[in-house]
């Protein structure tokens, strides 16, 4: 057992050293990174734990959504929150869980900044867990940050139960996690003050549950109350707030109050809670809307086994693996929900720090052009540098060079021989592109 005990703390260590967890009480001076900026991009999902204790993490999806978002190589990444499912859990078994998830991030995504909230399956099932969480994500419980001209709020809708009052489980409430003047809400009500182009607020509960909207049902998977949520939702839409982003339900859906988005992404890897189809049931014919059914025979009838069997899964509640890429221009916002799979590369030559020529087919699934910052070769080290270009196939056969071409972003020396060689490449909606990278 001592033996297991040190191999955990061994591997805690490694990743706390070499991983890219931004703590919470860290950011400050990490978020410099973004000063000067008004275009960059984050990646935001949550939910990323097994299906029940002592299961393994579901690396097989994970390692694949980080994988992606190696590719991508966003800005950073925020995580939601329930990485691991902590109920019933020692220690020690907690400590494997967040080692296995931190290994993930650390081998799929080792180049990409990740940020947290914290879940009630992180900061509910006990104190000694609790507070292992937050010597591994940060002490701060709540927290800001502000990355070029968008400001972070990230809150704690699932406190330990001993800095909440009785009765009081998921909500916005005004506990301190004792590192701040202000308690949660008073907090946060200030520093929405702050004039910012852009505001966007984090928190593992959703405002507005697809699966017990009416707040009767006895397991509720959005605040303790309405009045507790509808409080937060005025506070956020009266402060110019343009996204509410949550998980805690395992499934991608989305409301819009005002001009404030209210996101659900709980499809991180979690067993998932809803039809795959969500609530759009059968289109009976007609008009889009005015003539669905929920046939018992697709999709469970619509219906969320097992969390308010009275109720249809609402239109746009989808059961579905999902992460988000939000991209902020200037004024603008966007968001882009990303199945997995829908990116992907395949070298084809090289590679290896050996050939001084590597080619890499690089295809978009997506419905959209995407420009990928992460696409890496391990090459020989080069003093000349490097030089890299791409083409299509057109369908006609013909190779042609691709519209956009791409370029090279960072060339990491690894050892006296080879230099890992990061590439920028625009790749065109549903078409996939062969990047050549050359050494000069
Ligand atoms: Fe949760």
């Amino acid at each position: 057992m001592k033996k297991v005990i040190s191999f955990i703390l061994i591997v805690l260590l490694i990743v706390s050293v070499f991983s890219k967890v931004i703590k919470s009480d860290d950011v400050g001076k990490w978020a410099t990174k973004g000063v000067g900026k008004d275009s960059f991009t984050f990646i935001i999902f949550g939910d990323s734990r097994p299906t029940s204790p002592s299961r393994p993490m579901p690396d097989d999806l994970l390692s694949r959504i980080l994988q992606e978002i190696s590719l991508i190589h966003p800005d950073f990444v925020i995580h939601t929150g329930d990485m691991i499912v902590g109920y019933t859990d020692t220690l020690d078994q907690a400590k494997e869980e967040f080692s296995s998830f931190l290994k993930l991030l650390y081998t799929y995504a080792p180049d990409v900044d990740f940020l947290f909230v914290p879940g009630n399956h992180e900061l509910k099932p006990s104190e000694e867990i609790a507070n292992l969480y937050r010597k591994l994500f940060g002490e701060k419980l709540y927290y800001d940050f502000e990355y070029g001209n968008s400001h972070f709020i990230m809150l704690n809708m699932n406190f330990p139960s001993s800095l909440l009052q009785k009765g009081q489980k998921y909500g916005f409430y005004n506990a301190n996690d004792g590192l701040h003047t202000l308690g949660m809400v008073d907090w946060t009500k200030e520093v929405l003050k702050k004039p910012s182009t852009h505001k966007f607020v984090v928190g593992h509960v959703p405002a507005f549950s697809a699966l017990t909207p009416d707040f009767a049902f006895k397991h509720t998977k959005s605040f303790d109350n309405k009045e507790n949520r509808d409080t937060f939702v005025e506070l956020l839409t009266s402060n110019d707030v343009d996204a509410y982003f949550a998980g805690h339900e395992h499934l991608t859906y989305v409301r819009k109050i005002g001009d404030t988005l209210f996101f659900t992404l709980g499809g991180g890897g979690a067993p998932i809670y809803t039809p795959v189809s969500g609530g759009y049931g059968v289109n009976a014919g007609g008009k889009p809307y005015d003539k669905v059914t929920f046939d018992p025979r697709f999709d469970h009838g619509g219906h969320a086994k097992g969390y308010h069997f009275d109720l249809h899964v609402p239109a746009g509640a989808l059961g579905i693996f999902a992460y988000m890429i939000v991209t902020v221009n200037g004024d603008d916002v966007s968001y882009e929900l990303v199945v997995p799979f829908s990116y992907s590369v395949k070298y084809v030559k090289g590679n290896d720090g050996v050939n001084d020529e590597a080619i890499a087919i690089v295809a978009n699934r997506t419905a959209y052009p995407r420009t990928l910052r992460g696409l890496t070769f391990i090459m020989p080290y080069s003093e000349n540098g490097y030089e890299v270009s791409a083409t299509y196939v057109s369908w006609g056969r013909q190779v042609k060079p691709a519209k956009i071409q791409p370029k090279i972003v960072e060339v990491k020396k690894i050892d006296d021989y080879r230099a890992k060689v990061r590439v920028e490449v625009t790749v065109p909606a549903g078409d996939s592109l062969d990047v050549v990278l050359k050494a000069k």
